[in-house]
């Protein structure tokens, strides 16, 4: 199948990228609100927010131990090694922001990247003040902080939670930092959750070249002013072939 010229990409262009769980789905990490989706089986209220931690710490635990071990047998898809290689071809002149937080873009050596929604293999003490590590480990129940003897919580921004300011304004100040050719391309997310859903419209108001790469319609899509349905493993390596050559 053929997706048709993507973005130009030249000399003064410059990228950010934005993913979601959509990226993924081709590696085997499941999505949250398209078929087979854990928000569709799962009640995000009962095991992605603080008040569901503190009601029933084993069991948020528990959902996030289970996604550790599925992640951790994942490897990047050909969309993942396509965003790592736009990066390598333009150097600061691209920034990843990602919803994801199984890691696969840092496995594919992404490394100009901000992890907006946290990290699965982080871990951080729900209530003192040390700060998140590195935990690949998924026991079944939560483990206490050996500083404070608090429980350990993964290292995730849960609903009702604020995104780390520091990571926001990475991203704004890239969208705003000037320059005439600016590309702003989604892929694999459904537009549902902000502030990430709303990065479109500060990359319009930049000035910004707006791309969405997607297997169906998000509920932005209308944002968009070029719209490729389709697998992000495919379309992302055909959209930059020419820029990747
Ligand atoms: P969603 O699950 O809401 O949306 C994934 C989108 O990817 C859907 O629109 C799918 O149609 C699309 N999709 C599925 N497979 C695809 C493929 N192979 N190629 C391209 N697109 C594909 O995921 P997000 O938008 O990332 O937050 O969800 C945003 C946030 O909501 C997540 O970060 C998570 C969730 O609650 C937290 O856990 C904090």
């Amino acid at each position: 199948m053929s997706w048709g010229p993507g973005p130009t990409i030249g000399p003064e262009t410059r990228v950010l990228a934005l993913t979601g769980a959509g990226v993924s789905a081709e590696s085997g990490v499941p999505t949250f609100r398209g078929a087979g989706g854990l928000w569709r089986t799962h009640r995000a209220m009962d095991l992605a927010t603080p008040e569901a931690f503190e009601r029933d710490p084993a069991l948020v635990w528990a959902f996030y131990a289970e996604r550790r071990v599925r992640a951790a047998a994942c490897a990047p898809n050909p969309g993942h090694l396509a965003l790592a290689r736009l990066e390598e071809r333009l150097g600061d002149r691209f920034l990843l922001a990602t919803q994801n937080v199984d890691g696969l873009h840092r496995a594919a050596g992404s490394r100009r990247l901000v992890e907006l929604h946290g990290q699965l293999f982080s871990t951080r003490c729900s209530s003192c003040d040390r700060p998140p590590f590195e935990d690949r480990s998924a026991p079944a129940a939560p483990p206490r902080c050996d500083r404070c003897g608090g429980l350990l919580r993964p290292h995730i921004v849960w609903f009702g939670e604020q995104l780390d300011p520091d990571h926001l304004a990475r991203v704004e100040a890239f969208l705003k930092s000037g320059g005439s050719q600016l590309v702003f391309l989604a892929a694999g997310t459904s537009g549902a959750v902000y502030p990430a859903a709303g990065l479109v419209s500060v990359a319009r108001r930049a000035g910004a070249q707006t791309w969405l790469v997607n297997a169906e319609p998000a509920d932005n899509t209308h944002l968009f002013e070029h719209f490729v349905e389709g697998p992000s493993g495919e379309v992302l390596p055909a959209l930059f072939a020419q820029a990747l050559s």
